[in-house]
């Protein structure tokens, strides 16, 4: 059989897939840019690379995120790996860590703690921004990512380092904020945990190859951040100062409020929309007299 090229591989993938697709695919498949495949329509895939590429655009067609396909992501300009185990970074979430990042640069020094970790995205590009932004003294700076899932922390840690950010980002295994074993005076919480119904899981087939563990938090999609609000309610009687960023499904802002009336009656709160202006990213800012209730 004689060798495809790469334009006779297009016009064969474009009629199934949409171009854009099928040219990330491609260019996954041969290890060339996307600028190179469609400037190199006379460039011959090896036989191997067709059975590869023919492979991954069936399990395209049957539902696969490209991500996991290519094993990799784009966030906030910085590429992650993925697989399985962990959520695919979505760029609803870059507008938790602008906001996070917008809070954290004017600060001396700070602990920031990402719960849910996942794929490390949150902590990782923290990092990266505030070393490039601010060129933060590390050894004043903590910064720890958390992560029920051990599955999930191996491609974080694989992440962190992959940024020649790992000897700087401490990763834990735990629930919620177990695993933190003292608590820092200024901590920084950024969070995007699994926040779904078991309904909208249900009834979104784009999401069903994503682990379940990522995505669904309890009956009313709540059960995590109530939980973390009940840990953060706990600290109120340490000199501890925090903050909080939560990303959360824009019906779930009524509720939210509720809890963290509750819960957190000593704060702050602000919101923030994502780009179809649905709230989505919440900023709960701790406002506890700590002297006066140190002294209680
Ligand atoms: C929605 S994903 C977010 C991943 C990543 N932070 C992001 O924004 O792409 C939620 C993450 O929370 C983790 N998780 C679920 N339950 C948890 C718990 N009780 N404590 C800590 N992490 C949990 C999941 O394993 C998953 O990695």
């Amino acid at each position: 059989m004689d060798k495809l090229t790469i334009g006779q591989t297009i016009s064969q993938y474009y009629q199934i897939l949409p171009p854009l697709e099928a040219d990330i695919l491609i260019s996954e498949t041969i290890k060339k840019s996307r600028e190179f495949i469609l400037t190199h329509p006379q460039f011959c895939l090896s036989d191997a690379q067709s059975r590869r590429l023919q492979k991954l655009a069936q399990q395209r067609l049957e539902g696969e995120p490209i991500a996991y396909l290519i094993k990799k992501q784009e966030f906030y300009g910085l590429t992650f790996y993925v697989n399985k185990r962990v959520l695919i970074p979505r760029p609803e979430t870059e507008i938790l860590v602008e906001r996070a990042l917008e809070f954290a640069l004017p600060q001396k020094m700070l602990t920031v703690v990402d719960v849910g970790t996942g794929s490390g995205c949150i902590i990782i590009t923290l990092a990266h921004l505030l070393q490039k932004q601010k060129k933060i003294d590390f050894k004043k700076w903590e910064l720890i990512g958390l992560d029920i899932s051990t599955a999930a922390l191996k491609v974080a840690r694989r992440n962190a380092r992959a940024h020649q950010l790992d000897k700087y980002i401490n990763f834990k295994q735990g629930n919620l904020l177990k695993p933190l074993k003292k608590l820092p005076q200024h901590m920084l919480i950024t969070a995007n945990l699994p926040y779904l119904t078991p309904q909208q899981f249900r009834q979104s087939p784009s999401i069903q190859s994503e682990p379940k563990l990522a995505l669904v938090g309890g009956k009313d999609g709540l059960k995590y951040y109530r939980q973390l609000l009940q840990e953060l309610s706990r600290l109120k009687y340490t000199s501890l100062k925090w903050a909080a960023f939560l990303e959360i499904d824009p019906s779930q802002k009524n509720t939210i409020i509720a809890l963290v009336k509750k819960y957190c009656p000593n704060s702050e709160l602000s919101f923030y929309a994502d780009l179809s202006g649905y709230c989505r990213v919440i900023k709960i800012v701790n406002v506890t007299k700590t002297a006066t209730l140190r002294s209680q």
